[in-house]
């Protein structure tokens, strides 16, 4: 089933997602829910549960769209995360632009480690540790990140988060133009 993207401004982004305590036919209907919605947002290459509306600590990314010699594993990279916690950042701290489906017409540089260590559980529930590496560990954190309520125009520079004010204003009282379905934004 396709869901809608909760936009900039929707509580459920702000929220600690909680984690998931079971495997269920409900958890499994999620997974493939979030698949489906990624794949009709076009662009969007991870999507993290709050994204959808429910706050529970699940991501999916596919990497297998991106055009890259250099880095024949990020063609191969898909992948779900269910209970992903955070074990150490490290490396070096790399900018580069981000986007967001939640976040729709904004790109901006956000500094992160180049590392990054995750323990986290696939699909199956069975225990992972892994360290991601450069665009990977760079994914890996964004959509972390929207499991810890936080997005990535929290990480931009001061300068930049107020030249990008008003957009985000618009985005949160419901003024988006994108090519997929979005939460209706509640008037308060
Ligand atoms: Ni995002």
């Amino acid at each position: 089933m396709l869901l809608p993207i909760y936009t900039y401004g929707q509580p459920v982004l702000r929220k600690v997602a909680e984690d998931i305590p079971a495997n269920t036919p409900e958890v499994q209907q999620l997974i493939s829910d979030m698949w489906e919605t990624l794949y009709k947002c076009g662009s969007g290459i991870g999507l993290a549960a709050p994204q959808v509306g429910e706050s529970v600590r699940l991501f999916v990314i596919d990497l297998t769209i991106m055009e890259d010699d250099e880095h024949p594993e990020y063609k191969t990279f898909k992948r779900v995360f269910v209970n992903p916690h955070l074990v150490e950042e490290f490396g070096e701290e790399v900018t580069m632009e981000e986007g967001c489906l939640s976040i729709p017409g904004i790109g901006e540089n956000v500094k992160r480690m180049s590392k990054v260590r995750m323990k986290y559980l696939d699909e199956n529930f069975e225990e992972h540790e892994d360290v991601f590496e450069d665009f990977i560990a760079r994914v890996v954190m964004h959509e972390y990140d929207h499991l810890e309520g936080h997005v990535f125009t929290d990480r931009v520079s001061v300068i930049r988060r107020q030249l990008i004010k008003s957009k985000l204003e618009s985005i949160a009282k419901g003024k988006v133009r994108c090519g997929y379905k979005i939460k209706k934004v509640e008037k308060r």
